[in-house]
């Protein structure tokens, strides 16, 4: 592959169907997810990819049934855990998005330890999408910059893209290449809306947990495919 994309994100979609259609609890397939996010995360890494986002929770994901978010948080503390060892071992790098104030004590110190025992290493930067919404992110960032611009910080004819972009909870990000989202819906669901701007949509019909490196593959493959214009002509791009 000659071109691969610097930064992926996926939305991983279709725990709770693929629970379904074996007839078992949803919190099944979030279990099932999360194996399949180790092996993401490994041919990802092992494939060069400089950035993979995931969505994790987003805000919206509240309003699901107290059971399913509190073993969500349970799966995610546990993962954590588990996987340790592993983002070590290849170099990883934990980050997040998202507002983290309203996850529980356990959740947020579990982040931080992994966050602050990886934050040297050199290789793919993983960030999860946790209590995470485009829309609540860029307001934030319009809130904090109209203050500044109330305290005379800086000047409303400064504001450019860069100044939101440096507002954001994923400012660390450059512009997400390949956006993927399994399960068959081909919706945004409001995650990274700002920088998903020039990004290449990859839809499968492959539900969350049986997403494997085979599939993940066939996407990079697919954005080989793609040709990248950013409003320019082919032309002007073989030239
Ligand atoms: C994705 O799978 C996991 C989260 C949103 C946490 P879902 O739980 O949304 O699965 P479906 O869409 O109900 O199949
Ligand atoms: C988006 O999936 C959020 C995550 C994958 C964490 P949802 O399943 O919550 O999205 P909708 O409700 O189908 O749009
Ligand atoms: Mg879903």
């Amino acid at each position: 592959m000659n071109k691969l994309p610097e930064h992926v994100a996926i939305i991983m979609d279709g725990n709770g169907r693929w629970a379904k259609q074996k007839g078992k609890q949803r919190f099944i397939g979030h279990k099932k997810g999360a194996k399949a996010v180790r092996e993401v995360i490994e041919v990802a890494a092992e494939q060069q990819i400089k950035f993979l986002t995931l969505f994790a929770f987003s805000c919206d994901n509240w309003n699901r049934p107290e059971e399913e978010v509190s073993l969500l948080m349970k799966l995610l503390v546990s993962s954590l855990k588990k996987e340790f060892n592993h983002l070590i071992e290849n170099n990883i790098q934990l980050k997040t998005i998202g507002d983290l104030n309203k996850l529980s004590l356990t959740v947020r110190e579990e982040l931080y330890h992994v966050i602050e025992k990886t934050k040297k290493n050199t290789g793919m930067v993983l960030t999860l999408a946790l209590n995470y919404g485009a829309q609540e992110e860029i307001t934030n960032a319009v809130k904090a910059i109209a203050d500044k611009v109330k305290n005379n910080i800086i000047s409303p004819e400064k504001v450019d893209q860069s100044t939101i972009n440096e507002h954001l909870y994923s400012r660390f990000l450059p512009p997400v290449d390949l956006l993927i989202r399994t399960s068959g819906e081909e919706r945004i669901s409001n995650f990274l809306l700002w920088h998903i701007a020039y990004a290449e949509l990859y839809f499968t019909k492959t539900l969350w947990p049986d997403f494997s490196k085979e599939n993940l593959l066939e996407a990079l493959i697919n954005f080989n495919k793609r040709e990248r214009r950013f409003g320019k002509t082919s032309e002007q791009l073989t030239n």
